[in-house]
């Protein structure tokens, strides 16, 4: 019986080894090209082929969800989604007994309590970042002069994933300044914003990252690269909070 129970199992990790990626080696299906190409593709002897291929179910719903771009909803937005629900259904919406919605400019923290002192030690550690530093690749890959030198690790200038830790640093330092309106933080992010604006603009074609556009070429072609997409997300994400949380335009 026991024997049974193991050869099943076996042979269900097979049956699921065959029909699931369980790797990290990218297919076809892998480059954001392909997948556009076919799910907009008028071809539908093409389309056959290709999910007959890659063992997809035209009306399963889930092989359809898996070829679609992700599109997560962050933390957030999922509250105010529910916020939303909510609101819909309760007829106590408007008399107060509901939560509302507050802007983290409107809150502070207790000076003295644990809370405020955690929140301080990660404002220190922002202003002790360098605006130079963050964005010495930036600089070098838009072809401006490049003062003072790069940090290591991720920035560092041979990493693959330069630049993303400087999203990061977009997105901790927009909500910062809303929860303390440090007007140092401000002036050093705000100069970060700046610096990166001059190196879109020196591109001249919107392209705005601190790694050449190759690294995504190396992608679409299913070539070895860490992750230019997942980089990319990170500083329209750092952006987007220094738009809506600090006014910068
Ligand atoms: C549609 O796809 C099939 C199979 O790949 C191909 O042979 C054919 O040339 C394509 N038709 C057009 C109009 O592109
Ligand atoms: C910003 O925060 C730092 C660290 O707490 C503090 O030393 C500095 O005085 C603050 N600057 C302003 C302008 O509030």
């Amino acid at each position: 019986m026991k024997g049974l129970l193991v050869v099943v199992m076996v042979s269900l990790l097979c049956v699921f080894g065959i029909s699931k990626e369980c790797t990290n080696i990218p297919t076809q299906l892998s480059s954001h090209s392909f997948r556009y190409e076919l799910l907009s593709s008028q071809n539908e002897t093409w389309k056959e082929e290709m999910f007959e291929h890659y063992h997809l179910t035209p009306t399963d719903d889930s092989a359809w969800a898996s070829l679609l771009p992700r599109k997560t909803l962050r933390e957030d937005d999922e509250y105010s989604w529910e916020m939303m629900y909510r609101n819909l259904k309760s007829p106590l919406k408007s008399s107060g007994n509901f939560l509302n919605e507050m802007s983290l400019h409107n809150v502070r923290l207790d000076p003295g309590s644990i809370h405020w002192q955690a929140q301080h030690t990660n404002l220190e550690y922002l202003l002790m970042l360098d605006v130079n530093k963050l964005v010495w690749s930036f600089r070098k890959t838009a072809g401006l002069s490049t003062p003072g030198k790069a940090y290591g690790g991720w920035e560092a200038p041979d990493s693959e994933l330069r630049g993303h830790f400087v999203g990061h640093y977009l997105s901790a330092s927009a909500q910062m300044w809303a929860s303390t309106h440090n007007e140092t933080l401000k002036k050093k992010m705000s100069a970060v914003v700046s610096a990166l604006s001059a190196c879109q603009m020196k591109m001249g074609i919107g392209y705005l990252s601190a790694f050449p556009s190759e690294l995504f070429d190396r992608f679409e072609a299913i070539k070895p690269v860490w992750a230019p997409y997942y980089t990319i997300h990170k500083i329209l994400a750092g952006l987007l909070d220094q738009y809506t949380l600090a006014d910068n335009s």
